[in-house]
């Protein structure tokens, strides 16, 4: 029986979550759940894996912490690489802020978070990704990051950050032609973030996502996909 390893960021809650609960269902996965309190994650404690899960410690905010996490995993690994790694985790500190209302503080945090996290997390684990098999780096971005799309000047910092996730994505697929990364919008979905009047169930949206991931080569590095597999233009 081959295995698969995954790693995925953010998953006390929200989508993070999602992932874990359908990839511990398969027998073959092992899964690294990462959240910043593992004591505290409850849902995560309570999931009866048929996989193999790990709760890792992982802060994006604190390099230390990150840092700290890739050591822990790769021995965890013993010896094998990462197959699949999913940068879930996001915080919008800003909240619905706008160009011209938006405070400096909450505008360099929400920058820390969406884009140095992915990328601090990116460095520390980019040698088990490349080890393994499948070489998947997955970047959580949102339509609200795509200037084609037109969403208007609602949650001003979080689009930003999102948009220089998405150029971010791109200097790591150009410098790295060895592995798949790519971003990915969830689409509008029911958790903490997207809140209760939006139109996609987690359990939906996830299950889309990790066929689409699941499915991806090499054509598909450097691109811009919803939850489905469709492009989403920048
Ligand atoms: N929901 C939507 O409609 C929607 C739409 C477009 C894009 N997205 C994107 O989808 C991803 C998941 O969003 P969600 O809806 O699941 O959000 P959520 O319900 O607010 O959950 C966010 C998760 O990220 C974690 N997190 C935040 N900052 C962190 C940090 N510094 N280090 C580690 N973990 C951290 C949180 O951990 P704690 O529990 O410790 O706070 C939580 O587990 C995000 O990248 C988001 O931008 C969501």
């Amino acid at each position: 029986m081959s295995t698969t390893t995954w790693l995925i960021t953010g998953t006390s809650r929200g989508l993070g979550y999602e992932f874990i609960r359908q990839l511990v269902e398969d027998p073959t996965t092992i899964v690294f759940a990462t959240c910043r309190t593992p004591a505290k994650a409850d849902k995560l404690h309570a999931l009866k894996p048929k996989g193999k899960l790990h709760i890792v410690q992982l802060d994006q905010e604190d390099k230390a912490s990150v840092d700290a996490a890739a050591k822990e995993v790769e021995k965890l690994l013993e010896g094998k690489g990462l197959d699949y790694l999913l940068n879930s985790a996001a915080a919008q500190y800003g909240g619905n802020d706008t160009a011209l209302s938006l405070d400096s503080q909450q505008f360099m945090d929400t920058i820390k978070n969406c884009v140095l996290g992915p990328a601090l997390i990116n460095q520390a684990f980019i040698g088990l990704v490349a080890k393994s098999n499948k070489k998947v780096i997955m970047n959580m971005t949102s339509g609200l990051a795509s200037i084609a799309l037109d969403c208007g000047p609602k949650n001003a910092s979080y689009s930003i950050a999102k948009t220089a996730l998405n150029m971010y994505n791109y200097k790591l697929a150009k410098e790295r032609p060895d592995i798949i990364a790519f971003v990915m919008d969830p689409g509008w979905v029911k958790t903490d973030m997207g809140g209760p009047g939006a139109m996609l169930e987690p359990e939906f949206s996830i299950g889309n996502m990790l066929k689409t991931i699941k499915a991806a080569t090499e054509k598909d590095t450097g691109s811009f996909k919803r939850y489905n597999g469709e492009p989403i233009p920048w």
